[in-house]
């Protein structure tokens, strides 16, 4: 039996939002999609239909073009200071605070995460990331340049790029929405935000917010639909200067083609295949536990998930019992149940991706240590078990390619100097990790790690402040931090001859 779903503890605010067909924001006004359509999105947990959305497409995207264009040249927002457009940032912010619990709820129901989870950490991450670059904005500065030229002042204006199309992905919706919209609207620029077709509730709801920020109309738009519909929309547009992505590999490779014929600057969060390096010298209580948390995080749904655990083999058979020790322990169901740890992957298709790296972990030879498939007693939505695979080797599709699952490769290795090589044996670079008392050993891994994130005795860290995004395959350009600012702005070069 399926443990009951407290679907009854919903906030009436929350059972409203999904109740009604919601609309898409254009200009500052909720449309429907100019063709009519619409699509539905689904309670993972349940695979119930949960809410049914515009399905935007070309016509929509570039209403919203011209609409954020207007904004952009002409509007209110290009005479609001930079101190408005930081307190509309702050003010964005308290009103998403206050609204903790509906903004957690609708995560939940979109995505499946743990409410908990969503509670904790999904909706206050979101509320701090505002918050830094509300104070960004008053702090976006060009410089004065000594040039050799007689006679010459010479100085530069960091300008916003202008139009920025934000394709966002499913696993940290709002996250993602907060990560993308920050440091643009800090620098002054005017966005087309496309939620995933996965997870547009949580988007559309901060939508309702913007007005009552501060936010003019057209200075935010947001089109639901689909990737090969409005999110291609999007990256083709002649009128929008920039396009942020996060998501696929393979969907970036066709963004960056597809931005080619505008030339729209394009920056790039993808995939990763991580590297967890647990050396032999470690705390290995904190590391086995380091381990299970960097793979499980959200189901494994990390661009960062730690899916490649690389243990010393001195200390291989006194890490793995407890890594599947916590891997048993973890109590997966329903994300409104207050007792579980891990909900429901995304999607039916996400559980049929993530289902075909298990069979085809098993069929290439590895051994599941624990997990391997549906958790018991789980009949409905979209649940794997916390899954170990052991016994693997580098040619294995579950070592090689991205899971987006709660999946992990246990690889023992014998030679300390040898792993960073194994571990930097990917195309991906996303992140990595080491655990080791020497402090010499990890500083010396974390300059020879090839990732754009590398944690030291702990995984999954993050703060608004702390640049964040990929070497090799897993992308390019930085998310948070003021490395933020480098993607929304341009640097202009103004001379003044103040004679001889
Ligand atoms: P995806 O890359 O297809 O979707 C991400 C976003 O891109 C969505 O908003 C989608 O509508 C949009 N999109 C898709 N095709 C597009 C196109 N041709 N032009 C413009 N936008 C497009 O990811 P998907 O299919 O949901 O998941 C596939 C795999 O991608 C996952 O198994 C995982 O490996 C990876 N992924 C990585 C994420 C990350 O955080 N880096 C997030 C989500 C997925
Ligand atoms: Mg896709």
């Amino acid at each position: 039996m399926q443990p009951a779903v407290a679907e009854s503890s919903l906030t009436p605010s929350v059972t409203e939002f999904i109740a009604a067909r919601r609309k898409m924001l254009i200009d500052g006004k909720w449309v429907e999609a100019a063709s009519g359509k619409t699509f539905t999105t689904v309670n993972p947990a349940t695979e119930e239909v949960l809410a049914e959305v515009p399905a935007g497409d070309k016509e929509d995207v570039d209403r919203a073009v011209r609409a954020a264009r207007r904004a952009f040249e002409s509007g209110p927002w290009r005479r609001m200071t930079a101190s408005e457009r930081g307190r509309a940032l702050w003010k964005l912010a308290d009103l998403i605070e206050a609204r903790t619990e509906e903004f957690a709820q609708l995560e939940t129901l979109d995505n499946g995460k743990p409410l908990t989870v969503a509670r904790a950490a999904d909706i206050p991450l979101v509320v701090d990331h505002f918050r830094y670059y509300a104070g960004w904005a008053t702090k976006v500065e060009g410089e004065t340049i000594p040039v050799s030229v007689p006679g010459m002042f010479t100085y530069t204006l960091r300008e916003p790029v202008g139009v920025v199309g934000q394709i966002i992905p499913w696993n940290f919706p709002l996250l993602m929405a907060a990560w993308k919209l920050g440091a643009a609207l800090a620098c002054g620029n005017t966005v087309v935000l496309k939620p995933a077709e996965q997870t547009p509730l949580s988007a559309l709801r901060l939508g309702e917010l913007l007005d009552e920020a501060g936010f003019p109309p057209g200075v935010v738009n947001i089109v639901t639909g689909f990737g090969e519909t409005a999110g291609a929309a999007i990256t083709v547009h002649p009128d929008v200067d920039k396009v942020a992505f996060t998501g696929s590999t393979e969907v970036g490779k066709t963004i960056m083609q597809q931005a080619a014929g505008t030339l729209k600057r394009v920056s790039l969060e993808l995939g990763g295949k991580s590297p967890n390096i647990v050396f032999a010298d470690a705390d290995l209580d904190s590391a086995a536990e380091g381990a299970a948390a960097a793979i499980y995080f959200n189901h494994g749904q990390c661009c960062c998930a730690g899916s490649r655990l690389f243990i010393e083999d001195k200390v291989y058979d006194r890490v793995m019992p407890k890594l599947i020790e916590y891997s048993e322990q973890i109590q997966v169901g329903p994300g409104l149940d207050p007792k579980t740890q891990m909900g429901p992957l995304v999607s039916s298709e996400q559980l049929e991706r993530v289902s075909g790296y298990l069979a085809s972990g098993k069929k290439e030879g590895a051994k599941v240590a624990t997990g391997g498939g549906r958790p018991k007693g789980l009949d409905r939505g979209y649940f794997v078990s916390p899954t170990v695979f052991t016994d693997v080797k580098p040619e294995m599709k579950v070592v090689g390619e991205e899971i987006f699952g709660p999946v992990v490769c246990a690889i023992p290795f014998r030679d300390p100097e040898d792993v960073v090589r194994a571990g930097n044996e990917t195309t991906y670079g996303l992140a990595a990790a080491v655990w080791t008392r020497d402090i010499q050993k990890a500083h010396r891994a974390a300059q020879l790690l090839k990732a754009g994130t590398v944690w030291i005795n702990c995984y999954n860290a993050f703060d608004a402040s702390a640049p964040f995004g990929g070497y090799k395959q897993s992308g390019f350009g930085r998310e948070m931090g003021k490395a933020a600012l480098e993607l929304y702005t341009q640097i202009k070069t103004v001379w003044v001859n103040v004679g001889a």
